[in-house]
């Protein structure tokens, strides 16, 4: 995939009922790390990679996240003529001026792979990224989803990122089998959703950031329901990977699966541990606490 990437996915259509009842009026992805929504973040690295094109998949109840990338003129407006330009730089900086956001519905939550099938007619004919918003990464150096254009980049093929997970982990995930190309990258061979452990071909377990040839959304045309009676990504991705090189990439970073209480827990933590004016009070609630 030599052509740089310009359009990144985000599909958002899911009902995050791991986090009710917040989730009845709030869009998961709207939930704050520190001051910043979860969508932020990923927003953040997609432009970081070189996207201009952000393309939200979400339902009709999440107007939330149209609202947050709209212009706000009546606070951008007082924020002004009171001289505040901290707050107007922070207001203005959620989105760079030449990157543009469409919004395409997704008319029933039908699978992550349905989802991204519904940005097809905005994507066309050319590579693009895809970002679950849930999986907040702080990469080691370039964002993760940079690292992985690079990779594309210097391959020509489709990328996955994949992180080791515990052995009784496996059934949360898609599970690759691979072989390895050098680096942190591997060929992959072959991809079971969510096995048990002992059906598992290994412990590299994809995760939310795909680097994908526009020739996925025809396999996801042709993909039945599976797992849950959803079209799952994964079985796509499995004949993707039969007909063509697909990589699995190891990325350098730390993931916080933010779709959980936990882990949204810990990414706040990590986050404000990082931040000079937040870490000495929060290590020693911590400590109080623990
Ligand atoms: P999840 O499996 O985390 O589901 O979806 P969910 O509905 O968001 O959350 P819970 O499990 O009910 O708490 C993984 C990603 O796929 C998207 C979600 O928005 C999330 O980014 N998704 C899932 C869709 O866009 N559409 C779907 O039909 C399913």
């Amino acid at each position: 995939m030599s052509r740089p990437l310009r359009k990144v996915v985000f599909p958002v259509a899911g009902l995050g009922t791991r986090f009710l009842p917040a989730t009845k009026v709030i869009a998961k992805e709207m939930l704050p790390v520190l001051d910043r929504p979860l969508i932020q973040y990923a927003v953040d690295e997609a432009v970081e990679a070189g996207a201009d094109t952000l393309v939200f998949v979400t339902n009709r109840y999440k107007h939330a996240i149209a609202d947050y990338f709209d212009k706000a003129y009546e606070l951008e407006t007082k924020l002004a003529e009171a001289g505040k330009v901290d707050l107007l730089e922070i207001v203005r900086s959620v989105l760079p001026g030449h990157v543009r956001c469409v919004f395409v519905t997704q008319p029933e939550a039908l699978g992550l792979g349905h989802a991204v099938l519904c940005a097809r007619a905005v994507v066309g004919d050319e590579p693009f990224g895809v970002i679950l918003p849930d999986d907040l990464i702080r990469a080691r150096g370039a964002g993760v989803m940079r690292q992985m254009a690079e990779m594309a980049a210097t391959h020509g093929s489709g990328v996955v990122a994949v992180e080791e997970v515990p052995a009784d982990q496996t059934h949360r995930y898609g599970i690759v089998a691979v072989d390895p190309v050098g680096g942190r990258a591997g060929r992959i061979r072959h991809l079971v959703e969510k096995p048990k452990p002992a059906a598992a071909p290994s412990r590299l377990a994809i995760v939310g950031r795909y680097l994908l040839p526009p020739r996925i959304f025809d396999l996801l045309e042709a993909t039945r329901p599976g797992l849950g009676g959803e079209i799952q990504l994964t079985d796509a991705l499995e004949s993707l990977a039969q007909e063509q090189e697909l990589l699995a990439y190891r990325f350098a970073g730390e993931r916080f699966d933010c779709g959980n209480k936990l882990g949204l827990v810990r990414a706040t933590l990590h986050l404000a541990m990082d931040d000079p004016q937040l870490a000495a009070a929060v290590r020693e609630f911590v400590a109080a606490h623990g």
